[in-house]
């Protein structure tokens, strides 16, 4: 390996990201300001200000501009202020934390559950606090990166079963469990950049047989594939559905209350704003007592039903398309008639699968899914 002198190190990285951008894979941060539940500003060198109808967004039940919830974010920062002032274990540990993961602990029919400040924090700090270097992690080959970091940072051994695919899991299992102390089964309940689900169940009784943990990611799910039990670690996050900000881990309270004591996320990051609590709680209690969930599936489901293609599982509706180039250029026609949809490309999905992924929200009208199916059938 050649050493890269002082000299040339910021020729480097340079030379980095000017790959990137030579094989369409350049990410570029732009500003977008929601002005109301589904519609975005978008300021940018071309286009001064245009409107845009989203589907690129993870607000699934539409909560993230809700009055209900607006309303208990001002009520908590008048009551408490902005910031929480320190970790949940020094100062930061708000009285509405406890009410949260009460509530969060119900809604997923477990003893117990535990917020952190990310989904990404939740998922690096609970894989890597509950296995280590003796043990072994068995996941899913589509699982999210944050999942991917923390089996890293946990030290574990890592072995990746096809996805969705039981017999090769349990295939690897029965190879591998009797090397390892622990071993711990990672899925998602939905597929982020997929839309299909997890089959929980059967990985559920895989766990219990070779003696393992399963943890289940719910970021992308609804709560609708609830499934109780005392080896059973469902992760969230608060930051989707819900409209805010956070991620969650539920299950058996003794597993809680060791990762609690040992997630390094948990205890060296400072708390979150009171604002983001409250209108969590609130959060929560709407999508108990409304049908917004349904709603966000029925308006995916005729998506999929105007484009003739085979009806979706999730609110999440994936279109393969493969070039980079091509899918850039898909997203900005559709841009241009005033839909922002999300390309993906590589890293975040396997090489030579780029897809336009869009995410349906319960707030979407039918005559702007038609729309949005009509410009899309036509360019693809
Ligand atoms: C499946 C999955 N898990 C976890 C996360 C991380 O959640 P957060 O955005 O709250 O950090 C994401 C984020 O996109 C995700 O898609």
């Amino acid at each position: 390996m050649t050493k890269i002198d002082y000299k040339n190190l910021i020729n480097h990285y340079a030379q980095e990201v000017k790959k990137l951008k030579n094989n369409d894979l350049l990410r570029v941060i732009e500003n977008i300001d929601s002005s109301n539940n589904f519609l975005v500003n978008k300021k940018s060198k071309n286009i001064s200000q245009q409107k845009l109808i989203s589907f690129a967004c993870n607000d699934y039940l539409s909560l993230s501009n809700h009055p209900t919830l607006k309303k208990s974010a001002i009520k908590a920062v008048e009551k408490y202020g902005v910031g929480a002032r320190g970790s949940r274990f020094i100062t930061g540990n708000s009285s509405l934390y406890p009410e949260l993961e009460s509530q969060i602990a119900k809604f997923y029919n477990c003893d117990d559950s535990l917020v952190f400040s990310s989904g990404y924090a939740c998922a690096i700090g609970v894989i890597s606090s509950i296995v280590s270097g003796d043990d072994l992690i068995v996941a899913d080959k589509l699982i999210h990166s944050c999942l991917i970091d923390g089996a890293k940072l946990s030290g574990a051994k890592l072995i990746r079963f096809k996805h969705n695919d039981i017999d090769h899991c349990q295939k690897i299992l029965a190879e591998n469990r009797h090397n390892f102390q622990k071993c711990l089964i990672i899925t998602e309940t939905v597929f982020s950049m997929d839309g299909d689900v997890g089959k929980i169940k059967k990985l559920l009784s895989l766990a219990t047989n070779f003696n393992a943990i399963l943890l289940s990611d719910d970021a992308h799910g609804l709560g609708e594939n609830i499934i109780s039990h005392p080896i059973h670690l469902q992760m969230g996050t608060l930051s989707k559905a819900l409209g805010g900000l956070g991620g969650f881990v539920a299950g058996n309270k003794i597993l809680l209350e060791y990762i609690r004591q040992f997630a390094r996320s948990l205890k060296y990051s400072t708390a979150l704003p009171p604002a983001i609590l409250a209108s969590s709680i609130e959060a929560l209690k709407l999508m108990k007592k409304t049908n917004l969930a349904q709603k966000s599936l029925k308006n995916a489901q005729y998506f999929c039903k105007m484009m003739d293609m085979p009806i979706c599982q999730s609110s999440i509706v994936v279109i393969i398309i493969g070039n980079n180039k091509r899918v850039l250029e898909i997203a900005e026609i559709a841009r241009k008639k005033g839909f922002l949809i999300a390309p993906i490309r590589y890293p975040t999905v396997p090489k030579n699968q780029s897809r336009l992924r869009l995410t349906f929200s319960s707030a979407h009208k039918k005559a702007y899914i038609k729309k949005l199916a009509g410009i899309l059938k036509e360019i693809i």
